[in-house]
């Protein structure tokens, strides 16, 4: 299946190496005002191009938006936008029909989908298909920032290098920082051993992988579903559908096991009418429903399985033992590119329980 949502609801079409990769988006209330340029934006921070260190994989990801817009306001029926595959190239795929690669989505694919499965760039299982999310999420966060949310997320950890930022600082001044190198941190000397890091990787034909953390602020206290449909569930459902995401936490997530109830509780205390929670170690979410602190979501992003490197697998039409060097074009690190698509899977799934429980 590829859609996901209750009230606003996404489906992903198109596929790495065919014509168009794309989003179709039910559920924007009409009359919203959708501002084109700023998804392009989003777009623009998941592209390769200009940066040493992903993918040599060259397109201008310009946003056609097909339909659901009038004037920029939504028109109550679904948004459908994409962007055209220009840098097609087929034929370093065409081996691994026999050799699956390990690590990818190869093998399953394979025998699953049979002659159906369109390995071509990775095809529906690319991180291509990510330009779909990012059109969601970018659609979803227009619609939160009008409530006064608002959703980031930054690189935490590349390998064994892990940044020092905080969440208390304003979202505006960790953009600033994360948005003056490759690899969106907004710690500087972190980012410089990070990108140094990614390098080596490149350079000795292997790849590394890393942690993304997602912040929403201004949330309304009580948004999300007991049960079911906590913040915790959607969020991290979403993330799982991030190809290569293996690890989902929330505030101190697995640290917890280790705490004591007296460290991990957040006292709450007044300010002037409000309730503040002192600490942060439940990030932001109580019960499924978000308690007013800031929302802060973890994701384990695991390193790029396509390495230059030669590999054991398989002859599938041989059945034999053999060994594979993987070609085509591929990101040494996953990490930088995939920030904006936390950020977006983040918004949506903040955006569809803002609808479902009548915050928006
Ligand atoms: C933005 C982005 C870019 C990616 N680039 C590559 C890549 O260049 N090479 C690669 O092998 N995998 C890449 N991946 C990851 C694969 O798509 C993913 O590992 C594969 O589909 C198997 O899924 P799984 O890792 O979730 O099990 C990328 C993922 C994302 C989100």
């Amino acid at each position: 299946m590829m859609g996901f949502g209750r009230r606003l609801k996404v489906t992903l079409f198109g596929s790495s190496h065919g014509p168009e990769v794309g989003a179709e988006i039910e559920g924007i209330p009409k009359g919203s005002a959708i501002d084109v340029a700023r998804l392009q934006e989003d777009l623009d921070r998941r592209r390769p191009v200009g940066r040493t260190l992903a993918t040599k994989r060259q397109e201008e990801d310009r946003l056609i938006v097909d339909r659901g817009l009038v004037a920029g306001l939504a028109d109550g029926g679904p948004l459908r936008a994409h962007v055209l595959n220009e840098d097609v190239r087929r034929e370093p795929y065409d081996r691994l029909r026999n050799t699956p690669r390990p690590g990818h989505a190869d093998l399953p694919a394979l025998l699953r989908f049979g002659a159906a499965a369109d390995l071509s760039g990775g095809g529906i299982f690319s991180g291509r298909m990510t330009v779909g999310l990012v059109i969601a999420g970018g659609v979803a966060r227009q619609l939160l920032a009008r409530e006064g949310v608002e959703v980031a997320a930054f690189t935490r950890a590349i390998g064994t290098v892990e940044a020092a930022w905080s969440v208390e600082e304003p979202l505006a001044t960790l953009r600033a920082s994360a948005r003056s190198n490759e690899v969106g941190c907004p710690d500087p000397m972190a980012a410089r051993r990070m990108e140094e890091l990614i390098a080596e990787a490149r350079r000795a034909g292997d790849s590394v992988g890393g942690l993304i953390e997602g912040v929403a602020t201004g949330l309304p206290v009580g948004l999300g579903e007991p049960f079911f449909d906590s913040i915790e569930s959607v969020v991290a459902h979403l993330a799982f559908a991030i190809p290569a995401v293996k690890g989902v936490e929330f505030g101190d997530g697995f640290r917890g096991a280790r705490m004591r109830g007296s460290e991990h509780n957040d006292p709450f205390e007044w300010e002037g009418d409000r309730v503040r929670s002192v600490t942060n170690h439940a990030g932001g979410i109580l019960g499924g429903m978000a308690t007013g602190a800031p929302l802060v979501v973890r994701v384990a992003v695991k390193p790029t399985s396509s390495i230059a490197r030669p590999q054991r697998t398989i002859d599938l039409k041989e059945r034999t033992n053999v060994e594979i060097v993987v070609t085509g074009r591929h990101d040494p690190c996953i990490v930088p590119r995939a920030v904006v698509v936390v950020e977006a899977v983040t918004a949506f799934a903040l955006a569809d329980l803002a609808l479902a429980g009548g915050f928006l």
